[in-house]
C-alpha cells in the first residue's frame, strides 16, 4: 500500500494533489472551442432544452457537489433545481413529472440511499442522469445517462478529488444546458469555458498553500469547535469545509450561513473560538465583511478565504488566505482545497487514522 501511495503519507493527501489531473481529464474530450460536447449523452439535445425542472439527489460530499451544481445550473440555464440528501428524497413522496430531470451524484455510484432514490424516479416517470466516478458501477448501469467525473480511483474515506470533478461535470453540464435553453450569451459562456480551462493550473496553485494550512489546521488541532460561515456559493464549501473536518479530525464544527449567525449561532461565539469565513463571492463581500466583525466582536480567532478585498478583510481578520481569481461562479474549486488540506493537517496533528475514519465507511451500501 505504501508504493500506491507514491510517496504520501495517506490517500487523502496524495488525492488532495491529484485534483489538477482530476480537473483536466474531467474537462478533457468536453470543449470544442467554447462550446460543450458530451459526445456519449443519450438524452437529445430536445428532451434536454425541455427539462421543466431539476432535481439533484446525493448523499454526503456528494450532495455538497449538488448545492454548488444548483447555483450553476439555476444562474446559467435559468432551470429551478431543487437539491435533497438521497435518504430524505426516496421517503418523502418527491413531486416529478416526465419533464423533471433527476440528476445523481454518487463518487461510488454503490451508496444504498442513492440506488435506492435512483429506481424510485424511474419508476416515477423521470429520466434520471448519473454523475459518477466508478464505471461499471450500479448507478452508472442503471441511469438513463452517465457523464463520469474522470478522478480515477478514490481510496481515502474522505472525499476530496470526486467532488472537485464533480463540480465540474456540473459546471459543463450547466453550461450545455444553457446553450440548448439560449440563456447565456456567447461571450460569456466564453469567458466560463477560459475560466474553466485554468482551473488545473490554479489548483496545482493553491496546493501550494499547504504549509501555510498545515499552520493553521495545528493551531486548532485542541480546539473543540470550529464555524465554518459563508454566503451563497461560500456556504455550499462551507459545509463541505465542515464535513471534512469533523470526518477525519473528530472536532466538532458546524457550518453556518453567514446572515442565520444573528438567529442563533452567534451566542457559540466566545474568546479563541476559531472560525473560517469563506469570502469569494465579490458582491457578497460587504455582507461577509459585517458577520466577520460580529464575530471579531464576541472573540472569534478568524481565517478568513477571500479572492478579492484584501484592503478591507486585511484589517478585520486574524489570518487571510488569498486565492488565484477566477469567476466567482468556479471559486468553489479552488476554496475547497484549503479547507481539504486543512482538515488533512488537523487529524494528523491529532495523531488519527486519516484514511479510514472511525465509524465511517467509503462506500456506504446499507441503509
Ligand atoms: C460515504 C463516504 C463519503 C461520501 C458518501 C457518498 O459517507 O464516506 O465520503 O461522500 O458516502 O458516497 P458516494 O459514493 O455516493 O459519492
Amino acid at each position: 500500500a505504501q508504493a500506491e501511495k507514491e510517496g504520501y503519507a495517506h490517500f487523502m493527501l496524495k488525492e488532495i494533489h491529484e485534483q489538477p489531473k482530476a480537473i483536466r481529464d474531467t474537462l478533457s474530450g468536453r470543449l470544442e472551442g467554447n462550446r460543450v460536447v458530451f459526445p456519449d449523452l443519450k438524452l437529445s439535445p430536445t428532451e434536454l432544452a425541455a427539462v421543466e425542472k431539476i432535481h439533484i439527489v446525493a448523499c454526503g460530499t456528494a450532495y455538497h457537489a449538488g448545492l454548488v451544481g444548483k447555483a450553476a445550473i439555476e444562474r446559467l440555464a435559468r432551470v429551478p433545481v431543487d437539491v435533497e440528501v438521497a435518504s430524505e428524497y426516496r421517503y418523502r413522496d418527491p413531486l416529478l413529472t416526465e419533464k423533471t430531470l433527476v440528476i445523481v451524484i454518487s463518487q461510488s455510484g454503490e451508496t444504498a440511499d442513492t440506488l435506492a432514490a435512483l429506481r424510485e424516479s424511474q419508476r416515477r416517470g423521470a429520466k434520471v442522469l448519473g454523475i459518477v466516478n466508478v464505471v461499471g458501477s450500479s448507478v452508472a448501469r442503471e441511469a438513463d445517462d452517465v457523464l463520469f467525473t474522470w478522478a480515477g480511483p478514490e481510496i481515502a474515506v474522505a472525499s476530496t478529488k470526486a467532488y472537485t470533478a464533480q463540480l465540474v461535470v456540473l459546471y459543463l453540464f450547466a453550461l450545455y444546458l444553457a446553450e440548448l435553453r439560449g440563456t447565456l450569451s456567447e461571450a460569456e459562456r466564453a469567458g466560463l469555458v477560459a475560466a474553466l480551462q485554468a482551473l488545473p493550473e490554479q489548483t496545482e496553485a493553491v496546493l501550494g498553500l499547504a504549509e501555510t494550512m498545515k499552520g493553521h489546521a495545528e493551531s486548532v488541532a485542541s480546539a473543540t469547535s470550529l464555524f465554518f460561515i459563508g454566503r451563497g456559493l461560500d456556504y455550499a464549501v462551507a459545509q463541505e469545509g465542515s464535513l471534512k473536518l469533523k470526518e477525519i479530525s473528530y472536532i466538532h464544527s458546524e457550518a453556518y450561513a453567514a446572515g442565520e449567525l444573528k438567529h442563533g449561532t452567534l451566542a457559540l461565539i466566545e474568546d479563541g473560538v476559531p472560525v473560517v469565513a469563506l469570502a469569494t463571492q465579490p458582491n457578497l463581500l460587504d455582507k461577509m465583511v459585517s458577520n466577520i466583525t460580529e464575530v471579531k466582536a464576541r472573540g472569534a480567532r478568524v481565517i478568513a478565504l477571500a479572492m478579492t478585498g484584501e484592503a478591507e478583510l486585511a484589517k478585520t481578520v486574524d489570518d487571510l488566505i488569498l486565492l488565484p481569481p477566477t469567476d466567482p461562479l468556479l471559486a468553489p474549486v479552488l476554496a475547497v482545497v484549503p479547507l481539504q488540506l486543512f482538515a488533512y493537517h488537523a487529524a494528523v496533528a491529532r495523531g488519527l487514522d486519516v484514511d479510514k475514519p472511525r465509524n465511517l465507511a467509503k462506500s456506504v451500501t446499507v441503509e
